[in-house]
């Protein structure tokens, strides 16, 4: 590889030993890559040094000390000793999503140990300069990076809107690259950083219509399954969409499939044209995406409801922005849900939500509203729930097989009709 000379110093132990374990382990990590050298990034989006309960006493076990530095240690930096951690190198360096809400400890079933390591966890992460954001939609919560920003982010919906939306630079990162970028700075130069892997190679005809939230869901839906892991070029029947459209769009795409990027001519900030997309290249297949095809994205993705009696309707997958909370607000309209409704957001957007009265409009409904994470990654539900209604393509992927129940997958306003009446009533129209 080729190193500049802050990265050499930082082998050789020039910013302390933990800067030089990361830097040991970007430059293995480079390797297996085959990168031949490190960007620059300043902004990174991950889970450093975070520590459950189990976790702590695992180390506590087995290397006898369950603090934040030898979780760092060794988890993150996945060194052999113990070691003071140092603050972030600088820069926008921010928390995802974790494991629990700590207003809402109890409802999400955690123990009120978990829930004081959790406060812990986060003081020690604050300490360290780690924006404790605490969400899988930073670019909703105040980390939104410039085109072309070279940056080290996981969560695989954030990527490909940081990707596609935003014309930033990512990978879809793990906890140890992250963490190794907060101390050094660096990441691999390879794949989603280098112009030329970010090119097109599968074009995809719209022949339908895609309006709404839920269309754009099942169109991403779609194109995961239809393109796996490479790039596609929308052509066709779509309208300029807007960010809550490309949120949920991305991240479908990014679940069925493992889309990190997408071009849409006009929107991607890199594609101008349908020939810069695809750098000049043919696309390697085309694909259309018409009526049939969105029929059969719906029935997918409902193939796992039978019962129309909904026990549970959760919103905000990703993180709901502060349109959803304004439209949930309104279609419930002073109204009481006969089901249990939590909708999940950063605290941030929550912030807002509260601000505008839409938190209170949504409890006074008999809802919750929820930060920091969401039923598939706490994997929590209220007790009792064996029918769930979503308008997330991702979540309707991911929770019935996490926690064994069976989904509907509709618009925000079948949810909410679900939420009001206690039965499923959503159709494809
Ligand atoms: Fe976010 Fe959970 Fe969905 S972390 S993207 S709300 S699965």
């Amino acid at each position: 590889m080729i190193l500049a000379d802050d990265e050499k110093a930082m082998l050789d132990g020039a910013g302390g030993i933990a800067r030089q374990r990361a830097m040991e382990l970007l430059v293995r990590y480079a390797e297996a890559l085959g990168a031949e050298r490190f960007v620059d990034t300043k902004n990174i989006a991950g889970v450093p040094g975070s520590s459950t309960v189990f976790l702590q006493k695992y180390f506590e076990e087995h290397a006898g000390d369950g603090s934040f530095e030898a979780v760092f240690s060794l988890y993150d930096l996945d060194a052999g000793e113990v070691m003071s951690i140092p603050s972030a190198a600088g820069g926008n360096c921010c928390h995802l999503q974790g494991g629990m809400d700590l207003a809402h400890g109890a409802d999400l079933g955690m123990s009120p140990e978990a829930m004081q390591h959790q406060r812990d966890d986060e003081a020690e992460l604050a300490r360290h300069g780690v924006r404790i954001m605490k969400t899988c939609t930073p670019y909703l919560a105040g980390n939104l990076p410039l085109k072309g920003e070279h940056c080290a982010w996981m969560e695989s919906s954030a990527v490909v809107y940081c990707n596609s939306v935003i014309g930033a630079r990512t990978n879809t990162e793990g906890r140890e690259s992250t963490s190794a970028a907060m101390l050094t700075g660096k990441i691999p130069d390879w794949g989603f950083h280098r112009d030329e892997y970010r090119r097109a190679t599968h074009l995809i005809e719209v022949e339908t219509p895609v309006e709404g939230v839920m269309d754009w869901g099942m169109l991403g839906y779609f194109i995961g399954y239809a393109v796996e892991e490479n790039i596609p070029v929308l052509t066709g029947s779509i309208r300029q969409a807007d960010p809550l459209r490309h949120k949920h769009f991305g991240a479908a795409a990014a679940s069925s499939g493992g889309v990190e990027m997408y071009h849409i001519v006009g929107v991607t900030p890199e594609s101008a044209t349908l020939e810069i997309a695809l750098g000049g290249r043919k696309p390697v297949a085309a694909i259309k995406y018409g009526s049939a095809e969105r029929r059969r994205v719906y029935e997918t993705l409902n193939a796992n409801g039978r019962d129309a009696n909904v026990v549970y309707v959760m919103l905000g997958c990703p993180h709901a922005s502060i349109d959803q909370f304004r439209e949930v607000a309104r279609l419930l309209d002073g109204r009481r849900i006969k089901t249990h409704l939590w909708m999940f957001t950063s605290r941030a957007v929550k912030t807002v939500a509260d601000m505008s009265g839409f938190t209170q409009k949504i409890e006074n409904a008999g809802g919750l509203v929820m930060t920091d994470t969401c039923s598939a990654i706490a994997r929590a539900v209220p007790k009792g729930t064996k029918v769930v209604a979503l308008d997330s393509a991702k979540q309707t992927h991911y929770l019935p097989a996490m926690v064994g129940v069976e989904a509907w997958f509709g618009t925000t306003e079948d949810c909410i009709h679900a939420a009001l009446t206690g039965r499923w009533a959503g159709e494809l129209l």
